[in-house]
C-alpha cells in the first residue's frame, strides 16, 4: 500500500500504473470508511487493475465549520481499510495541498447547474460546487480511469456524470447501490454521531421510502400522495426534523408529475445534530413486455404503471 499525500505525487503514480497497461480505478471518499466505501472499492477492484482511493474531507462543501469540525477522521484506520478492501493506493493529501491560499478560496469553482439546484442543493447552498471542484480536481489529477460513486448520495451522483460528460473528461462513472445496515439505515459517516435513540429514530427515512414504493407498486398515481406519505412518515417520529421527501425524474432530478418511467424518491431530514439522506429508486413501465413486468431488485424495480 502507497500512503501519498502530494498531488503531483498522486498524478505520477497513476500515470505509471498507466504506462504499464493497468486500468485505474478510484474512490474518491472523505474517510472514516465504512462497509459502503467498502462496496466501492471491491466492486472497483473486481473491475480494474490498481485501485486508488482518495481521503480529503474537503472544506469547500461545508458550509457549517461545526459540521466540518466534527467529521470523524482516522487516516490510520482508512489506509488499512481500503488495504483490506482491495485498494493499492491512498491520496491523503492536506486541504493547504489541495487549496494553496486556503482558507482563502481558490479562484475558480465548478458550478453544475441543473442537477446540482434543488434538494441538497436547495438546503445546502455551495454545497454541490464545492463536490464539483474537488472531483474536478481529483479527476484530472488521476486521469483516465473508472470511478466509483455510490448512489446513496443520488445527487451527487447525477453532479458527477452532468460534469464528466459536459467537460469531457476521460473518466468512467460507475454507480454501486447502496449498503445498508441490516435494519435498513443507510451506511453513513455521520451515523456514529447518533445517539441510541436517535439511531432508533433514523430509520424513519428507510420506512418512509418503503411506504413509498409499497404505495407506487400499488398503483397509487398521485404523487403528491406519495410525497406525502413519505412526510408523514418521517414527521410521526419526533427526533425527526423531515426537510424534504421528494419524487424525482431519475435523470433530471425535476420533480415528477406522473407515476411513469424511472423515478428516484429521495428523503432528507435532521435527526439530533446530523443532516441524513437517503433515496430509493423505481421504474414504472406503461406497457411492459411481459418478460419484463415481474418486480426486479429494490432500486430498480420494474412495475407496471397504473395496476
Ligand atoms: P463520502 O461521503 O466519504 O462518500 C464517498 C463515496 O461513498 C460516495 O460516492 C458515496 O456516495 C459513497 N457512499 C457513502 N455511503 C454509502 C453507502 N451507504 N452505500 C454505498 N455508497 C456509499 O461523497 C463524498 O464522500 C464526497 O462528497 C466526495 C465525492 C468524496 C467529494 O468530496
Amino acid at each position: 500500500m502507497r500512503v501519498i499525500e502530494s498531488p503531483s505525487g498522486f498524478a505520477r503514480a497513476l500515470d505509471t500504473e498507466r504506462s504499464f497497461g493497468r486500468r485505474v480505478g478510484l474512490v474518491p471518499t472523505m474517510g472514516a470508511l465504512h462497509e459502503g466505501h467498502r462496496s466501492l472499492i471491491e466492486r472497483a477492484s473486481t473491475e480494474t487493475d490498481v485501485v486508488a482511493v482518495t481521503l480529503f474531507v474537503n472544506p469547500l462543501q461545508f458550509s457549517d465549520s461545526s459540521d466540518l469540525a466534527a467529521y470523524p477522521r482516522d487516516l490510520e484506520g482508512d489506509v488499512a481499510k481500503a488495504e483490506a478492501a482491495g485498494a493499492s493506493i491512498v491520496f491523503a493529501p492536506s486541504v493547504q495541498d489541495m487549496y494553496p491560499g486556503y482558507p482563502a478560496l481558490p479562484s475558480i469553482s465548478v458550478n453544475v447547474r441543473g442537477v446540482s439546484e434543488g434538494l441538497e442543493g436547495a438546503s445546502r447552498p455551495g454545497h454541490f460546487d464545492g463536490v464539483a471542484t474537488v472531483v474536478a480536481k481529483l479527476f484530472n489529477l488521476a486521469g483516465r480511469c473508472s470511478a466509483y460513486f455510490g448512489e446513496k448520495d443520488f445527487q451527487q451522483l447525477a453532479v458527477v456524470r452532468t460534469l464528466v460528460e459536459e467537460l469531457c473528461i476521460p473518466v468512467e462513472v460507475v454507480a454501486c447501490p447502496t449498503v445498508r445496515e441490516p435494519d435498513g439505515l443507510a451506511m453513513s459517516s455521520r451515523n456514529v454521531r447518533l445517539t441510541t435513540s436517535e439511531r432508533q429514530a433514523a430509520l424513519a427515512l428507510h420506512r418512509a421510502l418503503d411506504l413509498a414504493l409499497g404505495a407506487l407498486e400499488s398503483g397509487e398515481e398521485d404523487l403528491d400522495v406519495v410525497r406525502g406519505l413519505m412526510r408523514e412518515e418521517m414527521s410521526a417520529e419526533p427526533m425527526v426534523l423531515c426537510d424534504y421527501a421528494e419524487v424525482v425524474d431519475a435523470r433530471t432530478l425535476c420533480p415528477a408529475s406522473e407515476a411513469a418511467g424511472e423515478l428516484r424518491l429521495l428523503v432528507a431530514a435532521g435527526v439530533g445534530p446530523v443532516r441524513l439522506i437517503d433515496n430509493e429508486g423505481i421504474v414504472l413501465v406503461t406497457n411492459p413486455p411481459a418478460a419484463q413486468a415481474e418486480p426486479t431488485v429494490r432500486g430498480q424495480r420494474l412495475v407496471p404503471a397504473g395496476t
